[in-house]
C-alpha cells in the first residue's frame, strides 16, 4: 500500500521546484521572450511547440496537447508513478517528503543510472589515488586541508598518465562511450585514440544537489597553465545550474544565508575553518538559475568578492543578473575583501570570527547600487551648479531607472527602491524629478460613471480577472474586501472569488499550485485553458486591467444590493417616491450588467 503524500507538502513542493531546470535537463530549451520552447518529448515533431511558462511553472504543448506542473511532468515523462515523481523531485529540491501519517513504507529500490555510476566509481578511484600519491597530498596539506575536510569534499588525484581512467574503467565499446559522454576522456578526431582528459591534476569533485558526482574541477600542483581544468557541460553537469559545494551546504540546520566566492579552494577552506554557508560558481557569472535555486532555501545571498577593480566589475554584473528575481523577502549584499586577499588567505589570516564579521558588514544592495551606478559620479570638491546637477540627474534617469524598471514590479520592494531614488535626488538639488512611473493601482481609480460607461456583462468581467489571476496569483492581495462582491453569484464571479480567497490562504501560490488544487474538479480544464491565455501586457497593465475588472464587479455587486434593499422597503411599504424612481434605474443597470453570455 503506497503512503500518501501530504496535500500540503505538494504545495511546498511545487513551489520550490523550478520547472525550467527540470524540464531542461532532459529536454533542451531555449528562451523565448519570458518564457521557454523546446521540442516536444511527448509527441514526435521537427519545430518546437512545447512551452514551459516560468512564471506559471507550467509546460504546455500546442502540438499535442500535453500539459501539467513539474509533477506530472515527471510522471508522464521519466515514467514514475505519483509517490515516486514527488520524490525525485523533493530531493532534487533537497526537501523530504512529507506523509499523511503513514499506512506503510513501500520498499522502492533506487534505479541506477549508469552514468552517475561511472562518475561515482571514477571519483572514488581519484581519491584512492591521492592516497597513494604522496605530492597530491602533500599539495593538500600544505594548503591548510585536514584529511577530514579531504574526505568531505571527496577530493581526489588523476595520476600522471594518459590512461589512468582509460584502463581501468574502459572495459569495453559501452563504458568507452560513457565515459566520453561524462567529460572523463577525449577523443582525438583523426586517430580516435582516446586519453583521459585528467592528468596530474587534484581533483574537486562537483555534485549536483542530489550529492551525485556530475563532473570534476582540476588545479595543478604548481604554476602551471591552465591552472584550472574542468568538465565540459554534459547531459548531467550544467555550469549555469550547479554550485559548487551546495549539497553539503544545504544540509546545514537553520541556514540563513548563502554566500557566493570565486573558487573551489576557497569553498573547501572556508569550511576547513568552520564557516559552512559559501558556494563556488564554477568558472562562469552567477545565473538566474543559481539565485533561484538558493533563494528557494534561503532569504539571503552574500556575495564575496575580492576588493579590487575585477571584484567590483563581477559584483554590478551580478546585482544586473539579479535584479529580476528579488522578489519581497529576498536580499542580495556584496561583501568586498581587502585588495590582494581572496576568502581562503583572509580567512587563514584572521580567522573565521572575523570573516564572519566581515560578511556582517556587507554592502546592501540598495546601496551598492545608488553608489556604484550614481553617487561616485559625484566629485565633492566641485560646487553644485546648475550644469552639474541637470548633468546627476540625466544619469539618474540613464542608468539607475532601467535597473529599477527590471525589480518585480508588483514588489514593495521596486516601490521603495523609486522611493529612494526620489529622496537621493531631492538630497542632490534635482527637486520634482518625477522618476517614477505611475505605478501603484490606487492612482488610477475609475469614476463611477467612467466604470458604468465601460462596464461588461459579469461573466466576461470575471472571465477577464480569472485569465489575470492564474497567471499572476500575486494580483489576489489587491482584493482586500471580498464580501463586496457577495451579490455577484454567476459560476465565473464566483470561481473568481474562491481563487482569490484560495490564495489569500496560501499567499505564495503560483499557477501550477493551483491547477494541481482544482485537479479534479469540473473547473480544471476551464482554468487550464485560461491559463494558457498569454497576454502581452506588460505587468504595470496587468494590474490596471485586473483591478478595473475587479472594480467593476464591485460595482455591478452594489448595484445589487442597494436593489435588494429598496424591494425590502417597497415590501414594508416605506419607499418613497424618488427611491421607486432609483429602483427603476437599478433594474435597467442590472439588465445591462448582468447579461448572462
Ligand atoms: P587557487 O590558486 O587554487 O587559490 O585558486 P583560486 O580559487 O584562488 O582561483 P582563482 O581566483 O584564480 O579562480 C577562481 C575560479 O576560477 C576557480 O575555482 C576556477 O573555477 C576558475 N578558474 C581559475 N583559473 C582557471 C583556468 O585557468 N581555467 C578555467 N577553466 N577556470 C579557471
Ligand atoms: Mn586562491
Amino acid at each position: 500500500m503506497p503512503k500518501l503524500v501530504a496535500a500540503q507538502f505538494i504545495d511546498t513542493l511545487l513551489q520550490r521546484a523550478e520547472l525550467v531546470d527540470i524540464i531542461d535537463k532532459q529536454v533542451p530549451l531555449k528562451k523565448a521572450g519570458t518564457n521557454y520552447k523546446g521540442l516536444c518529448p511527448f509527441h514526435n515533431e521537427k519545430t518546437p511547440s512545447f512551452t514551459v511558462y516560468p512564471q506559471q511553472q507550467t509546460y504546455h504543448c500546442y502540438g499535442c496537447g500535453a500539459h501539467g506542473n513539474a509533477i506530472t511532468f515527471l510522471r508522464e515523462h521519466n515514467n514514475l508513478d505519483f509517490n515516486e515523481a514527488v520524490e525525485e523531485l523533493a530531493s532534487s529540491c533537497g526537501l523530504e517528503v512529507e506523509y499523511d501519517e503513514s499506512i506503510e513504507a513501500q520498499p522502492s529500490q533506487p534505479k541506477s543510472d549508469d552514468l552517475y555510476t561511472v562518475l561515482q566509481q571514477v571519483s572514488q578511484f581519484y581519491q584512492q589515488q591521492l592516497q597513494h600519491t604522496p605530492q597530491a597530498l602533500d599539495y593538500f596539506q600544505q594548503r591548510g586541508l585536514s584529511a577530514e575536510i579531504i574526505d568531505t569534499y571527496e577530493l581526489g588525484y588523476a595520476p600522471q598518465a594518459w590512461d589512468s581512467v582509460l584502463k581501468q574503467f574502459g572495459t569495453d565499446a559501452q563504458h568507452i562511450q560513457q565515459l566520453i559522454d561524462v567529460g572523463l576522456l577525449l577523443e582525438k578526431q583523426e586517430s580516435q585514440r582516446r586519453y583521459d582528459r585528467f592528468r596530474h591534476r587534484v581533483l574537486f569533485p562537483i555534485h549536483d544537489q542530489k550529492g551525485r558526482v556530475i563532473a570534476f574541477g582540476g588545479r595543478v600542483l604548481d604554476d602551471s597553465k591552465p591552472k584550472y581544468l574542468n568538465s565540459p557541460e554534459t547531459p548531467l553537469f550544467q555550469k549555469n545550474h550547479e554550485l559548487y559545494g551546495w549539497h553539503l551546504v544545504k544540509k546545514q540546520k537553520d541556514l540563513q544565508r548563502v554566500v557566493i566566492v570565486e573558487g573551489y579552494m576557497d569553498v573547501a577552506i572556508l569550511a576547513q575553518f568552520e564557516v559552512k554557508n559559501a558556494v563556488a560558481t564554477l568558472g562562469t557569472a552567477t545565473s538566474i538559475e543559481h539565485l533561484n535555486r538558493l533563494f528557494r532555501v534561503v532569504p539571503e545571498i552574500i556575495f564575496c568578492f575580492d576588493g579590487d577593480a575585477a571584484g567590483y566589475k563581477a559584483a554590478k554584473r551580478a546585482l544586473e543578473i539579479a535584479l529580476p528575481v528579488l522578489f519581497d523577502g529576498r536580499q542580495i549584499r556584496f561583501a568586498f575583501l581587502p585588495d590582494g586577499d581572496d576568502p581562503d588567505s583572509f580567512v587563514r589570516q584572521y580567522g573565521k570570527t572575523q570573516f564572519e564579521a566581515y560578511l556582517d558588514q556587507a554592502k546592501l544592495l540598495s546601496t551598492f547600487l545608488f553608489e556604484e551606478y550614481l553617487l561616485n559620479d559625484i566629485d565633492p570638491a566641485q560646487p553644485h551648479t546648475p550644469e552639474s546637477i541637470a548633468n546627476l540627474k540625466r544619469t539618474a534617469e540613464k542608468n539607475i531607472i532601467p535597473l529599477l524598471e527590471q525589480l518585480p514590479k508588483n514588489s514593495e520592494y521596486y516601490r521603495l527602491m523609486f522611493k529612494r531614488l526620489e529622496e537621493i535626488s531631492a538630497n542632490l538639488g534635482f527637486e520634482g524629478a518625477n522618476f517614477k512611473k505611475s505605478s501603484k493601482l490606487t492612482k488610477n481609480k475609475q469614476t463611477q460613471s467612467e466604470i458604468k460607461r465601460a462596464s461588461k456583462s459579469i461573466p466576461s468581467l470575471a472571465e477577464k480577472a480569472l485569465r489575470l489571476l492564474i497567471q499572476m496569483p500575486s494580483l489576489a492581495e489587491e482584493v482586500e474586501q471580498l464580501d463586496k462582491f457577495q451579490y455577484v453569484q454567476d459560476e465565473k464571479a464566483s470561481l473568481l472569488i474562491r481563487l482569490v480567497e484560495f490564495i489569500h490562504r496560501n499567499p505564495h501560490v503560483n499557477t501550477a499550485i493551483i491547477l494541481e488544487h482544482w485537479q479534479d474538479t469540473k473547473e480544471l480544464n476551464y482554468l487550464t485553458s485560461l491559463s494558457l491565455h498569454t497576454h502581452l501586457l506588460s505587468e504595470q497593465e496587468i494590474l490596471q486591467e485586473f483591478t478595473s475588472a475587479m472594480e467593476q464587479l464591485q460595482y455591478c455587486s452594489s448595484v445589487r444590493q442597494r436593489k435588494h434593499s429598496l424591494l425590502e422597503k417597497i415590501k414594508q411599504g416605506i419607499a418613497t417616491a424618488s427611491e421607486l424612481q432609483a429602483l427603476e434605474q437599478l433594474y435597467k443597470d442590472e439588465a445591462q450588467l448582468f447579461k448572462l453570455r
